[in-house]
């Protein structure tokens, strides 16, 4: 099966020397890249800028920007059987990036913000995607709620849901703690390594799409 992740945060530049980015490190995207490769499943990694290394023998596509990384979706995902989306993609971009490094003189500056693409949620529509769809969803109350509105809004066949209020979990650690949510049931999956929730996630992704499929 050839299955595309997406991972780590995007940068949105306000001018040549700085932007607006989040805490994600990558590392749960990247532990999905590795127990899909360690299955022998083919994987291509859309990633925004991290430190961590590329798994071996992954097709990997290094990306700044949300607008780069849904670019890069809309390019690979229909010749994809699985996408799973785990990036923390900035919700809005600069309107105006400065092409100069701004200088210091206002006392106070106001920064224009403009929406980004939902990249999840055009998979299905305009993107066409017809395969097997599995969103995140990085909440910090009412976790399954919102999760389970954000599956039905985002036209995903699976969401998995982190509350990312807690201490040691979520963005930027080497733990997390998730609910996988179908139309059919909520798993929950407890805190655990994150290389470890990559390995029964990529089991419980490729059997559901394998019935799916049925
Ligand atoms: O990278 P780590 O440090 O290991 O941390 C992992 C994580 C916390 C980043 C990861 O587990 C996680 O929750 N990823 C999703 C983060 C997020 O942006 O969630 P959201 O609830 O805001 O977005 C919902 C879904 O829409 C996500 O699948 C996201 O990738 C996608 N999205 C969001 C905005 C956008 N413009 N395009 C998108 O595709």
């Amino acid at each position: 099966m050839k299955i595309l992740i997406t991972a780590g945060p995007t940068r949105e530049a306000i001018d040549p020397v700085r932007f607006i980015s989040n805490r994600s490190s990558g590392r749960m995207g990247y532990a999905l890249a590795a127990a899909f490769l360690r299955r022998e499943d083919q994987v291509l990694l859309i990633s925004g800028p991290t430190t961590i290394d590329i798994p071996d023998h992954a097709d990997f596509i290094p990306v700044e920007s949300a607008d780069d990384m849904y670019r890069a979706v809309e390019k690979a995902i229909n010749d994809c059987d699985i996408a799973i989306f785990c990036a923390a993609v900035a919700d809005y971009t600069i309107a105006q990036p400065e092409p100069q490094k701004i200088k210091k003189d206002a006392e106070t500056f106001t920064l224009q913000l403009t929406k980004t693409k939902d990249i999840l949620g055009s998979a299905r529509d305009p993107l066409n995607f017809s395969g097997t769809l599995v969103g995140f969803a990085a909440e910090t109350q009412d976790v399954e709620l919102y999760a389970k509105s954000k599956r039905s809004k985002k036209k995903c066949d699976l969401i998995i849901a982190n509350d990312v209020s807690r201490e040691g979990t979520g963005f930027d650690s080497t733990e997390n703690e998730v609910l996988i949510i179908s139309e059919f049931e909520t798993i929950k999956l407890p805190r655990q390594s994150k290389e470890n929730l990559g390995h029964i996630l990529a089991e419980i992704i490729a059997d559901y799409h394998r019935a799916r499929q049925e």
